[in-house]
């Protein structure tokens, strides 16, 4: 018979409030990736951990710039992105591109990928897109892309963000 009072599996039904839904989400373990665009002038970037394969065919991949991103405007008119995704050994460009007002690409070697836009050096994949399709959500916005090419590099451990903390993969098998 279904539990309809509040607790579920030991846990208290929380009204979804910012720190609520940041906490509890936070159990969805993922990697975390940069992404990155070149404008003609300068590169540009920030880490994102809302990346998501979307469809096959076509190939399409999601992500999710939050509204106050002061560097997704600039992306998206560029329009040709990577998606760099990091190797546990990365920890500290995933801070990096996440921080403001900072030179985010000091210290940090890159290459230009094929559509132009910064393929970061010691990731695990490089994902080059065009920007296809925006949906406002929220405080957030939904960016489909067009995956145009992709590149699987070394075999190195992800990073990983989980509860607001870092850590790597042990374990598990490759397809
Ligand atoms: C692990 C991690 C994951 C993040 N994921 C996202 C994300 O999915 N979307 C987003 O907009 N910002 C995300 N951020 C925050 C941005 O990287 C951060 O706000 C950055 O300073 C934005 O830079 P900008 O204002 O130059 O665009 C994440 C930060 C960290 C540390």
């Amino acid at each position: 018979m279904p539990d309809t009072g509040t607790r579920a599996h030991g846990g208290q039904l929380l009204t979804p409030l910012g720190p609520e839904m940041r906490r509890v989400l936070g159990h969805f373990c993922t990697g975390v990736a940069i992404i990155t665009a070149h404008d003609g002038r300068r590169p540009l970037g920030f880490t994102c951990q809302s990346v998501t394969s979307v469809s096959l065919d076509p190939p399409y991949i999601s992500f999710c710039p939050a509204n106050t991103s002061s560097s997704w405007p600039l992306i998206r008119e560029v329009g040709a992105l990577c998606v760099n995704i990091l190797s546990e050994h990365q920890q500290a460009v995933c801070a990096q591109f996440a921080t403001r007002g900072i030179d985010i690409f000091a210290g940090v070697s890159w290459v230009p990928g094929g559509n132009g836009a910064p393929a970061l050096q010691g990731t695990l994949a490089s994902v080059e897109a065009d920007v296809e399709y925006e949906h406002a959500a929220g405080d957030h916005t939904i960016v489909v892309a067009r995956v145009t090419g992709l590149r699987a590099h070394a075999d190195r451990g992800p990073l990983l963000f989980y509860r607001g903390g870092y850590g790597g993969f042990d374990g598990g098998r490759h397809a």
